[in-house]
């Protein structure tokens, strides 16, 4: 990552990458239609064709484009085609929404230092996959997502926000997840997105900048400080 990311213009135009169930984009949706976010979807895509997301945002009246990722038998290839689609819509900000794909570095490098990401753990903790069982078996006191700037190495972006939740004893992984999604996740990508519109929040040569200083800390919101039983 060698540029800045750029001053947005208003409202921003976001593109949604996703391939599953769209949680994340309804959280965006409905930031956008409460007037807590000052930007605009201007496409939906998914690497799955029967992605409920995609219904989502067909029902949200949002254009959407479905490229079938199992039909391309080289990821390459594949990325060639969703980066067109991307930038035929010319985002300023494109956002992993639960896309579900290792993305090849020439998409990253492709949209460097514009492509942003929301992950269920407190990186550096945690990346790939499973987090929610994984926070549980290392007996983890607190569990959250981070949004983060991507880079080719999985999961390991500059991040711009976290927040978390206690882990109460008796949590199993789904539950832990639908709890991080509801209370965390469902705010978290909205606000961190705001950030960057807003342009309180840029990237300049890999080092995350927030209100004109060098980001040291991440902003870490607890949004349940006492663990309950
Ligand atoms: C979320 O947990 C997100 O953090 C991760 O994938 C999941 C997507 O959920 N990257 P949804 O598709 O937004 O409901």
């Amino acid at each position: 990552m060698t540029g800045s990311s750029a001053p947005t213009q208003s409202p921003a135009r976001l593109v949604v990458v996703l391939s599953g169930r769209g949680r994340n984009l309804a959280a965006l949706i409905e930031a956008i239609d409460t007037g807590r976010l000052d930007a605009r979807i201007v496409l939906v895509v998914s690497n799955r064709l029967d992605a409920r997301g995609l219904r989502i945002a067909r029902l949200a009246g949002l254009p959407c484009a479905a490229i079938d990722s199992s039909a391309f038998s080289v990821r390459e290839d594949f990325d060639r085609a969703l980066a067109a689609r991307i930038e035929g819509a010319a985002p300023d900000w494109v956002l992993l929404a639960g896309y579900m794909r290792i993305l090849s570095s020439a998409f990253v490098q492709r949209f460097a230092d514009r492509l942003i990401n929301i992950h269920p753990s407190l990186l550096p903790r945690h990346p790939g996959l499973h987090t929610h069982a994984r926070a549980l078996e290392a007996g983890d006191a607190r569990h959250g997502a981070t949004v983060h700037f991507v880079i080719p190495e999985l999961d390991a972006g500059p991040p711009i926000r976290q927040a978390s939740i206690a882990v109460r004893p008796d949590d199993t992984a789904s539950e832990l997840a639908e709890r991080l999604m509801v209370r965390v996740e469902q705010r978290l990508y909205a606000k961190a997105v705001g950030d960057l519109v807003s342009g309180r929040v840029q990237l300049r040569e890999g080092v995350v900048w927030r209100d004109g200083r060098i980001q040291e800390h991440c902003p870490n919101e607890d949004h349940d400080p006492i663990a309950s039983s």
